[in-house]
């Protein structure tokens, strides 16, 4: 059976790191060079072959995904909304797309994360409707890795994450692109928030590992969120660098 993956799309939490320009906007629709952050993550999602998705936001901003996305008929998806009251962190977020996921397996995307080549993650999910379980993980080399969570890999495995670790393990960030079986909300009850108060993907994320059930792929295309002012900026270079070359 060739199943078709679902995608949810997480665009909630407040933003705090591009203060005061996500004081009353929602980062995920600042603009990246030409169009709100979040197209892009739409973009990616339809590009990897997915069709019907779920777009999670904060209360407040809710409102304003609806008005500019609708339907999602103009990216050529099936939009559905799920509202986080709170924001507790990517992880509680994506346990409010339980009903929406029906069993099945999923894809998952940061809304600030841009990805300038889907190929990669398609044939990186190619077949992962239809695995038995498991979570796969998409990794790029970074310079800066203490500003992600940081893969250790051994013998081709990844053996742990560390969550924004002051001395990284390696140059592997572990991007805001997963794949996950339906064990995933299981995993997500069992989560204690972390320091920040938050229930973090990466502790998901190493419970597939510690399972044995973690695979892998490495990213060469460039990639960045666009969660601090830096980022922001370079999400926006890298993307006006693609139209103009
Ligand atoms: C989140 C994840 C982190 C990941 C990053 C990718 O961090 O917690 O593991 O590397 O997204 O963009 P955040 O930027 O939400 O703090």
């Amino acid at each position: 059976m060739n199943k078709i993956l679902k995608g949810v799309l997480l665009a909630g939490g407040t933003g705090s790191r591009l203060n005061p320009l996500t004081q009353i906007t929602n980062k995920h629709l600042l603009p990246v060079y030409d169009k709100p952050m979040v197209h892009y993550a739409l973009e990616t999602l339809r590009a990897v072959g997915i069709v019907d998705v779920l777009l999670v936001s904060g209360r407040g901003h809710a409102g304003h995904f609806l008005d500019l996305l609708g339907s999602g008929k103009e990216f050529g998806l099936r939009l559905s909304y799920e509202v986080q009251e709170e924001a507790g962190g990517i992880a509680q977020a994506l346990g409010l797309a339980k009903d929406f996921s029906r069993g099945q397996n999923i894809a998952v995307i940061l809304g600030d994360n841009i990805f300038m080549r889907s190929d990669e993650l398609r044939d990186g999910i190619a077949g992962f409707a239809d695995a038995q379980r498991g979570a796969r993980l998409f990794l790029k080399r970074v310079p800066d890795a203490s500003r992600f969570g940081v893969a250790e890999i051994q013998r081709e495995n990844i053996v742990s994450i560390e969550e924004k670790p002051k001395n990284p393990k390696s140059d592997l960030a572990v991007t805001g692109f997963y794949a996950y079986d339906a064990s995933v909300f299981d995993i997500i009850k069992t989560l204690q928030p972390s320091g920040r108060g938050e229930l973090e993907i990466t502790d998901v994320n190493n419970h597939y590992i510690q399972n044995g059930i973690m695979t892998h792929r490495i990213i060469e295309g460039e990639w960045t969120d666009a969660g601090t002012f830096d980022s922001l900026l370079r999400a926006s270079c890298l993307v006006a660098e693609q139209k103009t070359s």
